[in-house]
């Protein structure tokens, strides 16, 4: 028995169409050549998307597993041994990075903001003036604790003029921003099946600037995680090393028909957008404070603060909306107590109204205590 599909109002694993996940209903053999044609044209879409091509330079390799792991194999193969990476942080996944930098012995620089503030420019440039051995940087998309978008065009603008190589994290936003890779000179760029393309949880992948690459002098850190192997094996012929997530990557193709019949990256923003706008008006009539200012644009995720004029329990609360099948997320700050609701995924205008009154009736539920 196929049980109904619970409304994820979080910043993935989302909603997917019927039409991905029954794409994943089918077995196929991983060296089936009909599979090898899939994989190639799910590379070559990537390409696209972060538009670009092979003959701009560009490759898209897939990387079974969640997006950490591509993060992680993105790192550790894209830093030789003795290169210094400036990280800047302004939230967990910032975090995150600086953790695999240290478990894999790679010297960084982290430069923190605020989780409420954008990435300050001037001082990621003195950073890399005074700082010459930094050649590499790593920064975040959009930093899904908060869902603050970072001004990455102009971080990259900094980073370039000063020859740094650049890996950009953009797990939760890929799909759902117009991105061209050559024009804001990402070196790196990395995103997963589960997130803006709506997909289903099993790979990430890594769109890379191909000569950066290969001319990087690096010693060999990670067997499976390594993004040249792994790049070097899809090239000879077409097939992963190791076991590939095979149905994930059937529903992404489909996902990516389905996404590109919708009116693709604009559209998919657009769509993010209203549902974002009705949540964020819906929860101030609600009384909930939404934690970046209204100058930080967010429409992938918001956070909001826990109400102080209620007797609010968050545990409560989530467990009471995810009785009526409505799945929101908890929060990542370091120092405040707040909760996130995402807008993306196959989330239509009617299904934030539907939250937004389930969340009404449990904070009516709060008031009466
Ligand atoms: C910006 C960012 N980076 C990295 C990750 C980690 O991805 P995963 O949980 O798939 O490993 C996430 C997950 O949401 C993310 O939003």
């Amino acid at each position: 028995m196929i049980r109904a599909d619970k409304k994820l109002f979080t910043p993935g694993p989302l909603n997917t169409k019927a039409s991905v996940k029954e794409a994943a209903l089918r077995d196929i053999g991983s060296r089936d050549y009909e599979f090898i044609e899939i994989v190639a044209n799910v590379r070559q879409e990537l390409l696209k998307i972060a538009g670009t091509s092979n003959d701009n330079g560009y490759e898209a390799v897939i990387m079974q597993g969640s997006g950490t792991y591509a993060v992680e194999g993105t790192l550790t193969t894209a830093i030789p041994e003795g290169g210094k990476v400036l990280n800047i942080i302004n939230g967990a996944y910032g975090r995150r990075i600086s953790t695999i930098l240290d478990i894999h012995n790679i010297e960084h620089l982290d430069i923190i903001f605020a989780e409420n503030e954008l990435p300050n420019i001037n001082i990621i440039e003195d950073a890399i003036k005074y700082n010459e051995n930094i050649k590499y940087l790593s920064v975040i998309y959009c930093e899904t604790t908060t869902g603050i978008i970072n001004p990455i065009e102009e971080i990259m603008k900094i980073a370039k003029n000063y020859g740094i190589i650049t890996i950009v994290d953009a797990m939760s936003i890929f799909g759902a921003i117009e991105i061209n890779v050559n024009d804001m000179q990402i070196d790196y760029l990395i995103s997963s099946s589960n997130k803006c393309i709506e997909g289903i949880p099993g790979f990430a992948f890594v769109i890379f600037n191909r000569e950066v690459l290969v001319n990087t002098n690096r010693k060999k850190r990670t067997l499976s995680l390594d993004i040249f192997d792994q790049w070097k094996g899809l090239e000879r012929d077409g097939q992963f090393r190791f076991t590939p997530p095979i149905q994930a990557i059937l529903a992404f193709n489909q996902a990516l028909v389905e996404m590109e019949a919708e009116g693709g990256v604009i559209a998919r923003k657009a769509k993010y957008k209203r549902n974002a706008a009705i949540i964020l008006k819906g929860m101030e009539a609600l009384g909930f404070e939404k934690y970046l200012d209204n100058d930080k644009e967010s429409y992938i995720i918001n956070t909001f603060r826990y109400p102080k004029t209620i007797p609010f329990d968050f545990t409560t609360f989530y467990r009471r909306l995810n009785e009526k099948n409505l799945v929101i997320y908890p929060g990542k700050l370091t120092n405040e107590d707040c909760f996130r609701i995402g807008n993306i995924g196959e989330l239509n205008e009617k299904d934030m109204e539907t939250l937004l009154d389930a969340i009404e009736s449990v904070v009516n539920e709060f008031k009466a205590i």
